[in-house]
């Protein structure tokens, strides 16, 4: 019964572990390769683009003041989401708009 217990134990800390890792790699800032602006402006829609503003005014200020997408360059800030696209718990579709959208509008 205990090393069924601890078999078990050991089961939910790799299945945590996995989910973990999973959710750390899984954003369009580690997938796929960090567009130019140009680039930005070929392939999403000024709707689009819209939609990614207002993910970006409504997801990014609340745990610190929203930073200027002219702050950096695509470069620097697809390095910053990597980290902060998980932190507003945004999806893969609405992590693509929010970069698109600091990309489109970046140093
Ligand atoms: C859950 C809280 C939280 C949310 C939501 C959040 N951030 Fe952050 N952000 C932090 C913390 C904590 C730091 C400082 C630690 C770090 O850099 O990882 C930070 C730092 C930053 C920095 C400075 C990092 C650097 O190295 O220059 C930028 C830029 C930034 N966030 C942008 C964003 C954007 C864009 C979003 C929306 C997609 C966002 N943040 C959403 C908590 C958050």
């Amino acid at each position: 019964m205990k090393s069924l217990l601890k078999t078990l134990g050991l089961v939910l800390v790799v299945l945590f572990l996995v989910s973990c890792a999973a959710r750390i790699v899984n954003t369009v800032a580690h997938l796929e390769p960090v567009p130019t602006k140009a680039e930005v402006h070929e392939s999403f829609s000024a709707e689009e683009l819209g939609q990614g503003g207002a993910l970006f005014t409504n997801n990014c200020d609340k745990c610190h003041k929203l930073f200027e997408p002219e702050s950096r360059d695509a470069e620097k800030w697809n390095e910053v989401l990597k980290r902060m696209i998980p932190k507003a718990k945004l999806n893969y579709e609405e992590g693509k708009l929010v970069r698109a959208y600091i990309i489109a509008h970046s140093e």
